[in-house]
Order: structure tokens, then sequence, then C-alpha cells
């Protein structure tokens, strides 16, 4: 018998001040036309202006609803995966935040530092330390607050009107068993020369004055993501049909095979351009960005929860992919089967 690694638990977590792409046009020169058409985003949740919230207390929120939906106790849980762009902190990681406010006291802590295919090197990742021995039962967390590092000015529209804060928690387990259930198959890639096509650079240790103090005008802006949003789209739209087929010839399975499948919500015409092109029937393709614009590591965990709570997929035999492509760059894919 081989150990498998199967879901037990999911949850979410949304913060309670609804953005929406007018109230954006109080803070910058944009339209609801402009963001709709471009991005299929209508609205998206911030953290509420003022109140003190990091990664870590929405994965904290995400987390204890896993828990409870997979029946464990904190104290059962015996490693922590935590995938953020925005960490609480510059360091020690969300994942060590995380894990006190849990209540845990030594249970090992992991940040993956993966942006919008967080999720998925951290479901990869708990797949291999499951299959090697190293843990068995593991939360996985994908949490952003985006709106605290945000330039909501003109300036930063292009960025700004994107993204949108949550978090999204999974609870895994390794089981043995003969049956070809669980995670089949993943497949993870980098290229680090698209980093500057979409970063914040700021604090950056390799400054000789990390902090930058002092900085005028739009120097200012370093502080904030900066994206090159065409080769971010036309990078995306090559690599997920890539990185498809890849994980098809892998597992030798084909679209047939698959039931739903899970893009990371980055821009709505991203995933239907990916959806033509691979000619993949859109019910197969889950989306919820009109909501909650891009929420990075939360979205695909995010959206997971919803089709489950939606009872789209659940069902024994079940087979789900996710798949996503973004800032590093990092592009990957996971299939999973109920
Ligand atoms: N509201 C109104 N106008 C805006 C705007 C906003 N929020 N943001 C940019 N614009 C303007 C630009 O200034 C530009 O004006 P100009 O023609 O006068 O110079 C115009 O809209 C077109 O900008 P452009 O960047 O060419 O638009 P685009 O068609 O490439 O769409 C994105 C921009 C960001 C929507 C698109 O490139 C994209 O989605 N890229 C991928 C982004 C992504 O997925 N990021 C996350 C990856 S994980």
């Amino acid at each position: 018998m081989m150990k498998k690694t199967v879901i037990r638990g999911t949850g979410k977590a949304i913060p309670s001040r609804l953005v929406t792409n007018n109230d954006l046009t109080k803070m910058m020169d944009t339209s609801d036309e402009w963001i709709q058409q471009r991005t299929g985003i209508k609205q998206r949740y911030w953290v509420p202006e003022g109140e003190i919230m990091g990664a870590s207390d929405l994965g904290l929120e995400a987390s204890h609803k896993a828990l409870e939906k997979a029946g464990w106790k904190p104290e059962d849980i015996d490693f922590i995966i935590f995938a953020t762009l925005s960490p609480d902190i510059f360091f020690p990681g969300s994942g060590c935040l995380l894990q006190t406010k849990l209540g845990l006291k030594s249970t090992p802590a992991l940040d993956i530092r993966q942006q919008c295919t967080g999720f998925l090197y951290s479901l990869a990742t708990a797949d291999a330390y499951i299959k090697s021995g190293l843990a068995n039962k593991i939360l996985i967390v994908g949490a952003e607050v985006h709106s605290s590092g945000l330039d909501k000015t003109t300036r930063g529209r292009d960025v700004a009107v994107l993204f949108g804060d949550g978090a999204g928690a999974v609870c895994v387990e390794g089981v043995d068993t003969d049956e070809n259930i669980g995670v089949l198959a993943s497949v993870l890639h980098a290229d680090g020369k698209g980093a500057d096509a979409l970063m914040t650079e700021l604090p950056a240790s390799r400054l000789p004055d990390r902090m930058a103090l002092g900085l005028e005008g739009d120097e200012i802006a370093r502080y904030y993501p900066v994206m090159n949003g065409q080769s971010v789209f036309k990078t995306a739209v090559r690599k997920l049909p890539e990185v498809t087929r890849e994980i098809f010839a892998k597992t030798g399975m084909t679209i047939d095979d698959i039931d739903l499948i899970f893009p990371h919500q980055a821009n709505l015409r991203i995933n239907q351009a990916y959806q033509q092109f691979m000619k993949i029937d859109e019910a197969k393709i889950f989306n919820n960005i009109q909501k909650y614009g891009n929420t990075t590591a939360a979205s695909i965990p995010i959206a997971l929860d919803e089709a489950l709570e939606q009872n789209l997929i659940g069902k024994q035999g079940d087979t789900i992919m996710f798949i996503g492509f973004g800032a590093g760059f990092t592009w990957g894919s996971v299939i999973y089967r109920f």
C-alpha cells in the first residue's frame, strides 16, 4: 500500500469590507467598465480601514473552519505550511505567527513565498512530506492582506484594482491505500528572469540601506507592487496550456478525466483565453474572481472551499485540477481525486 495525500477539510476567511469597482473610482481615476472589461472583477474584500489584521489573522479564521470540518484539534496538526506574499512582518514567517495563535507550542511551520502559485507549491510540498514520512497531518494555509500595501492612487491603478484580501485553509492527511485517490501528480516550475515583471522591491536586503528611508515623490512607489501587465498576461496564457499538457503526459490523463479545473484567479480573461485555447467546456472551469479579485496564495483554496460548499465536487472519484501562474515567474499544476 502506498501513502496518499487526501483532503480532510477546507475553510476560508473573507474580510468584512466590501470594495466595489465604483468605490475605487473615489480613490483613483478608473471605472467599473475598465476593470470589468479587462479583468472580470466586480468587487473585492479588503480588511477594514484602521484594523490591525495580518495574513496570519485571516489564516487563523480559515484554519479554524478547516480544522472543524476535518474534525481535528490544533494539536492534531504535525506540520503547518503557510503561503503568502504579504506576510504579517518581514520575519519571522506567518506560519510561526499562525502556529502560536492556534495555541501550539512546537509544531513546525514553513512559509512558502511563491505568490500566485503559493498554494500549488504548498500542496506539492505537503504531498512530498507525507510520502516521505516527515509529517502526516498538515495544515496548508494561503492568506493575503494586499490592501495595506497597494498604491490606491491613479499611479498604482493598474495593480490596485486587481487585488483582494482573503485566506483559504486545507487540512491534508496521509492515508495508506491501494486506491488511486488523493494527490495524483504535481508539476512545479519557476523562471526568475520574469521577476521584474511583477514584484514589490522594498524593503530590499540587496540595498545597502534596506529601508531606503527618505524616499520622495514617486520613489515611494518602490514600496508598492509593480507589474508589466502585458508581459504577465502573455506569459500566463502560454505557460498554462504548457503545464496542462505536461501534467496530462505525466499522468496519462486527458481533459475528459477532469471534472473541474481550479485556475488561479488572476484575471478572468486569462482563464477564458486558456479555456478557449485548450477547447475546454466552460462549465469545467471554476471562476470566482468576479467577487474576490486576485487573492494570490488564497485564491485556489478559497475556490476549492466554495466549490465544496456548493457540492460541485467532493463525491468519491471526482477528479480536479489546480493550475496557476504568477510572480516569480512561477507556475504549476496539481491533480487531485476524491
Ligand atoms: N483603470 C483605468 N485605466 C487603467 C487602469 C485602471 N485601473 N489601469 C491601467 N489603465 C490604463 C493604462 O494607463 C493605459 O492607458 P494608456 O493607453 O492611456 O496608456 C490603458 O489603461 C491600457 O493599459 P494596458 O496596461 O495596456 O492594459 P491591458 O489591456 O494590458 O490590461 C491588465 C491591463 C493589468 C488588466 C492586464 O495586462 C492583465 O490582466 N495582466 C495580467 C495581470 C495579472 O494577471 N496579474 C497577476 C498575475 S498573478
